[in-house]
């Protein structure tokens, strides 16, 4: 008999797929990470799992434990919202999702999953709750996405301070975000035997990206290349000097800092976050900057030539994957993440916009 005793038990060991049509004739040879074929249909099951896992044992940055019957929650725009969700429902735990309505640009399919798995969806805070007049007009000119993004993460923070039985999971602060996708990089590195020359993928929370080189680094490897991508026009934790940055020109978003002191989310002005310790770990080497319409290209070939529903990040992803392969040549390996599945965007971006 051969059978699996909860959904829980089928996230993680995803395929290992080589890129033959997309890869022809660049140089080194292209591999995607089949993430999207986890069971909520994104790389986060595995960070939700483990941020869960780590809540059950009380190892949160609190101290505070998960109960059975107990809640956690978190503010999410994105994939983080039907990943928890699942997570939560396989478990005996409720799940409640501060959503930023304002950065959803319609009917999104990611809340009706949330939701369709038992979670409490609601709309997050919004800035001027947490600001006076002039600081609304000192921050006015700041990139909106990270306005919202941080009175979300107020409003979450809120609801563990009001209520005993509640957990706020910070999944931009929590090191079991990362921790639980170190096991992305075990899995590539047992899939290609050790040999991956270079390495990179979308940055939102940077977990991914610091997880999968953290496990390099502990098996001994040391790739060529790690690389961030970012969406253009909407750099929300990271900051670029230019399209393709080496490291000393690209920042962590300091407005990011200043918006969290403003609004008196001092968790966030006091601890490290996720970026923090991607960057004081050596990661990446460089940060591309892709546009949506590079981005949409891309996802469009990954869907028509290789059979892959992605969605545009992992088009992003796949963009920088080719320029990187061109430039190491013949014999190396090149390695990047397919994140999530197209269908949760349709709602809101029938057009394919690039975002994480
Ligand atoms: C579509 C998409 N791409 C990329 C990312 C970035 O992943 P990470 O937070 O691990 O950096 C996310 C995470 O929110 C995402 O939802």
């Amino acid at each position: 008999m051969n059978f699996i005793n909860s959904m829980l038990e089928a996230v993680g060991s995803t395929p290992l797929l080589k890129l033959n049509k997309i890869g022809r004739g660049l140089g080194a040879d292209l591999f995607v990470k089949l993430e999207y074929l986890n069971p909520s249909g994104s790389y986060k099951d595995r960070m939700a799992l483990a941020m869960v896992e780590a809540a059950e044992r009380g190892d949160t940055w609190n101290g505070r434990k998960l109960a059975s019957g107990g809640t956690v929650c978190d503010s999410s725009a994105g994939n983080t919202a039907p990943a928890l969700s699942f997570v939560c429902a396989c478990k005996d735990i409720k799940a409640k999702i501060a959503v930023y309505r304002p950065m959803l640009r319609g009917d999104s399919a990611r809340l009706k999953i949330a939701s369709a798995f038992g979670s409490d969806v609601c709309e997050s805070s919004l800035p001027e709750q947490y600001l006076s007049a002039e600081q609304s007009e000192a921050f006015k000119d700041e990139n909106n996405d990270l306005t919202y993004i941080v009175a979300g993460k107020m409003h979450s923070s809120e609801l563990e301070r009001n209520h005993d039985d509640v957990i706020w999971l910070d999944q931009i602060y929590n090191p079991y975000n990362y921790l639980g996708q170190k096991e992305i990089g075990n899995e590539i590195f047992d899939q290609l035997d050790g040999k991956v020359d270079a390495f990179g993928c979308s940055v939102g929370s940077g977990a991914t990206l610091l997880g999968t080189c953290l496990a390099f680094r502990e098996k001994g490897l040391t790739p060529q290349i790690t690389y961030g991508v970012v969406p253009y026009g909407s750099e929300v934790y990271m900051q670029l000097d230019k399209d393709e940055c080496g490291r000393n020109e690209f920042h962590h978003s300091d407005i990011m800092r200043r918006l969290a002191k403003a609004m008196g989310l001092v968790k966030w002005t006091t601890e490290k976050s996720i970026i923090d310790v991607m960057l004081e770990a050596g990661y990446p080497d460089l940060f591309f900057r892709i546009t949506t319409e590079e981005a949409r290209a891309m996802a469009n070939r990954l869907c028509s030539e290789e059979g892959i529903y992605c969605g545009m990040s992992s088009g992003a992803n796949v963009a920088v994957a080719c320029k990187i392969a061109e430039r190491l040549g013949k014999g190396k390996n090149v390695v990047t993440v397919i994140v999530d599945r197209r269908d949760r965007y349709l709602g809101e971006y029938p057009n394919d916009v690039y975002i994480v």
